[in-house]
């Protein structure tokens, strides 16, 4: 029998994208008009959302660190990541909420659904779409977007980026975005709410800022069904 385990053993951060009906989900989109926001997808991988959300005419930047390197070397390590993540959920699944995916193929169906729509949307775009960056950092200027959406990058791996890189990448985050960020999911990988969300709330940084957790319309980590608002 396999053994169970409180967390997914990761060494890095992995290579695994969400697709568009995930995003609107997530991160309660439905209740925008999309077409009137410039967004940004921070940290967006291999996420199919970016193109899925181009090809409704909306004005959408994917950003991550990801993107210096070729569709190839991508693909190699999102497949190598698929199949590790995959290998351990067997030892995981009951972190998970079996509603949205109701079994393991069907997640690896929608993972790989996913990055395969990224990768030949990246090969045709290239940095047109998709641009390279290294958070906290990025080249983008003061409220070049209307809102910028984080998922599943801050607070999920609070287990080695550390406060400071969160209140940094958020404080970038908000000078790149006129109106708000969304982050999703506030839990980390073991499904409890990040002790960051209490710090950033005490946090003299986002002082200025409206911040609220609000609850989405998609779960898969166990009690990971909110999400965190700052608004400018
Ligand atoms: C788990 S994936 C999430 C992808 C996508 N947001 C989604 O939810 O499907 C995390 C992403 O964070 C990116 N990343 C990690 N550290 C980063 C950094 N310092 N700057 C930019 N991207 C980073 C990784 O390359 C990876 O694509």
């Amino acid at each position: 029998m396999s053994e169970i385990k409180d967390k997914l053993d990761l060494k890095e951060i992995v290579l695994l994208g969400r697709t568009y009906d995930e995003y609107v989900k997530a991160f309660n989109l439905d209740g925008l008009t999309l077409k009137d926001e410039r967004l940004l997808d921070a940290a967006s991988g291999v996420s199919s959302f970016a193109f899925e959300a181009a090809m409704q005419g909306i004005d959408i930047t994917a950003a991550d660190r990801i993107y210096s390197l070729s569709a190839r070397d991508i693909e190699a390590k999102c497949a190598k990541d698929l199949d590790i993540v995959m290998a351990q959920m067997p030892t995981v699944a009951h972190l998970y909420k079996w509603e949205y995916f109701r079994d393991v193929e069907s997640l690896k169906a929608a993972r790989s659904r996913a990055y395969r729509l990224f990768i030949e949307d990246f090969q045709r775009q290239g940095g047109s779409r998709y641009v390279t960056c290294e958070f906290p950092i990025t080249g983008f200027s003061d409220n070049q977007f209307t809102i910028t959406l984080i998922s599943h990058f801050l607070f999920l791996y609070d287990d080695r980026l550390d406060y400071e890189f969160h209140r940094q990448t958020l404080t970038e985050c908000l000078r790149i975005s006129s109106k708000e960020i969304r982050i999703f999911p506030i839990v980390n990988l073991k499904g409890e709410q990040s002790p960051y969300i209490e710090k950033i709330f005490a946090d003299e940084a986002f002082s200025d800022c409206t911040i609220s957790i609000q609850p989405v319309g998609y779960e898969f980590i166990n009690n990971g069904s909110r999400m965190c608002v700052i608004s400018v």
